[in-house]
């Protein structure tokens, strides 16, 4: 190994150390972290390809079973977004049908406008692994209580047998319904107080409808684009004033959903890679929701992200769909857990630019809808964020994770604790290296142990080797890949090992996890 560091060192531009310190044990009220921290929205108009029809749809399984044999537990899977709006139920309706409209430059894959489902449609459900949590969205954009009790009852319909391996903890009543005055659902001064009464008509209706409160399925509550972070306009805190808990049905609410993207493609403007990944405005996208989460969880409530990614309108191109997006989602997805959001939920749907997942076979591009040669099912560069948070995190019962101070713009530093004790840290240099630069900087991190005595003395080094933040494909972790035709890892795991005291180097656009033992 050492003749490989000397050669790796010679085209380092520069190289300059600090020292970092590791807490021995996990900071107060350091968050208890979730099997399936990571999970998946998916946009359901084309829900019947991610799980497959006839038989499940092998890869995407694989992709999600991968993560399950890190941690122990699938990830959650939520159904719905913005096509749950346009959904309608008919009893004779095999699967779904969609009405799409016609692929732009700016939206190469765009959501069906008119999705027609029936029963089977939700029984799809049971291609998904063993133990998979589930969360389904129902109509409320269209003001249709019929649609949206039908709906409702199919979903729980798909659930309710003894044979059934996965399990439905939400319905969620509506998608960003903080967007309906803007978006045609509603008449311009919709407000949050009409949502709450809309919301407990159809919650009322559903809940009795189902008997929700004779099984474990609860409410999903929210689902809001934005928020005001204050008790007027859409927050959770003007929805818990205005009485959406009080009622019989709010009182079957067990968890609120926020939406967040970093910034929006819609008029077909991005942004730079780097200030997707810059630490500080990491940091400044999540923040925000500090004071509604406190306001949640001081109502004894669940806050999780139930949709999130880099850019709405399914991502920017040559941001979304890059390596440095998976070291953006690793930071973001490990931030949020610092401010109490219990779960991170990745949107997803067939050919958006930001996907972890392409599950299906492509025939156009992702990035400007131009005609290709078909592309068979893959894992995007975003993907190896959620396996790397799930192997810092690992398969024990009580895992904590706090963040670690450093006194950088572009490192990030993570410790996870089990049953206290020290066991793994994870670094992220967000620093962008890009097609074209030629110097690729890195740092020396050393390594200062709180308490001495708990100090270990070696790990392991695993690392996320990217060519260019700009890359699409191509990364290895532990020189393995998950850029194989089944979805699962491929290679032979490499970490190096070294004693704790000669610390880390971490060059630019580059990940490394430490094991300590
Ligand atoms: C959606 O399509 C179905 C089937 O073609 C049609 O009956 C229904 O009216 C459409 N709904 C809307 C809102 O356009
Ligand atoms: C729920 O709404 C449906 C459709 O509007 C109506 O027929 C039904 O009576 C309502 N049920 C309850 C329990 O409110
Ligand atoms: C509401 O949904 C029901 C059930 O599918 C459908 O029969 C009805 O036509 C819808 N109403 C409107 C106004 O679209
Ligand atoms: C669930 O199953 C039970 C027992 O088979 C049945 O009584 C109930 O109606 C079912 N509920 C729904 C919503 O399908
Ligand atoms: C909202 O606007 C509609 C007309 O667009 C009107 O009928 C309704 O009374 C208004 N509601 C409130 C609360 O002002
Ligand atoms: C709902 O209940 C909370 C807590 O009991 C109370 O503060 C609030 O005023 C109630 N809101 C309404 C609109 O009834
Ligand atoms: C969120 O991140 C984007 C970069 O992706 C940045 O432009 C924006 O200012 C950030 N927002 C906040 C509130 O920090
Ligand atoms: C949220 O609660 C945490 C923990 O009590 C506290 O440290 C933080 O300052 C609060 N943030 C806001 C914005 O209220
Ligand atoms: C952080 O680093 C800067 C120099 O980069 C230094 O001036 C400052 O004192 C450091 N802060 C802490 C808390 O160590
Ligand atoms: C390239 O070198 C300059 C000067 O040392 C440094 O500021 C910059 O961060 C480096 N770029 C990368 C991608 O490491
Ligand atoms: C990583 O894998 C490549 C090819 O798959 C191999 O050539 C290389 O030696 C491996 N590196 C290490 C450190 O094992």
């Amino acid at each position: 190994m050492v003749p490989l560091r000397v050669l790796w060192l010679s085209f380092v531009h520069s190289v300059f150390a600090f020292t970092v310190a590791i807490p021995c044990s996990p900071a107060d009220n350091a968050p208890v972290i979730s099997p399936s921290l990571v999970s998946l929205s998916i946009e359901q108009d084309r829900w019947p390809e991610w799980a497959g029809t006839a038989s499940r749809n092998r890869y995407f399984l694989n992709t999600l079973e991968n993560l399950r044999d890190i941690t122990g537990a699938p990830p959650y899977i939520r159904i719905g977004a913005n096509s749950e709006d346009k959904t309608n139920f008919n009893p004779n309706v095999e699967y779904a049908e969609d009405i799409f409209p016609l692929p732009t430059v700016i939206v190469p894959y765009p959501e069906a406008t008119n999705i027609t489902v029936g029963a089977t449609y939700y029984h799809l459900a049971h291609h998904l692994p063993e133990g998979t949590h589930v969360i389904w969205g129902v109509n409320l954009g269209q003001n249709n209580l019929t649609a949206a009790v039908l709906e409702a009852q199919a979903i729980i319909g798909a659930f309710n047998s003894s044979s059934c391996k996965v399990q439905l903890d939400f319905i969620e009543i509506g998608n960003e319904a903080d967007l309906y005055a803007n978006n045609g659902d509603r008449a311009k001064n919709y407000s949050s107080s009409q949502y709450v009464q809309e919301w407990t008509t159809f919650a009322t209706n559903i809940s009795e409808t189902v008997k929700l409160n004779e099984i474990e399925t609860k409410f999903l509550l929210g689902a809001f684009a934005g928020s005001s972070y204050k008790p007027t306009g859409f927050s959770p805190q003007a929805i818990y004033a205005e009485g959406v808990l009080n009622s019989t049905a709010g009182s079957l609410v067990t968890a609120f959903s926020e939406h967040h993207y970093s910034g929006s493609f819609c008029a077909g403007q991005g942004g730079l890679l780097q200030d997707l990944m810059t630490k500080s405005t990491i940091r400044g996208n999540l923040t925000i929701y500090a004071g509604d989460v406190n306001a949640t969880h001081a109502q004894n409530l669940d806050y999780i992200l139930g949709e999130t990614n880099s850019f709405a309108c399914h991502g920017a191109p040559g941001v979304s769909n890059t390596a440095g997006a998976a070291l953006w989602a690793l930071d973001y997805l490990l931030f949020a857990t610092q401010i109490g959001i219990s779960q991170v939920f990745f949107h997803n749907g067939i050919g958006f630019k930001y996907n972890l997942i392409q599950p299906v076979t492509l025939h156009r591009s992702i990035l400007d809808g131009s005609p290709m040669s078909p592309l068979a099912p893959h894992v995007q560069p975003a993907y190896y964020a959620a396996i790397i948070a799930a192997e810092l995190r690992g398969d024990e019962d009580t895992v904590q994770i706090t963040e670690i101070a450093v006194n950088n713009t572009r490192i990030a530093g993570y410790a996870a604790f089990e049953d206290g004790e020290l066991a793994r840290a994870l670094f992220i240099n967000s620093e962008a290296f890009l097609r074209g630069d030629t110097n690729r900087s890195s740092i020396h991190l050393d390594l200062d142990f709180s308490d001495d005595s708990d100090a270990p003395s070696s790990m392991t080094i695993k690392r996320l080797n990217i060519g260019y933040a700009d890359d699409v494909s191509d990364l290895t972790w532990g020189n393995q890949t998950y850029g194989t035709d089944d979805g699962k890892v491929d290679g032979t795991l490499a970490v190096g090992s070294a004693p704790v005291v000669d610390g880390v180097d971490i060059s630019a656009t580059e990940v490394v996890l430490l094991e300590f033992c």
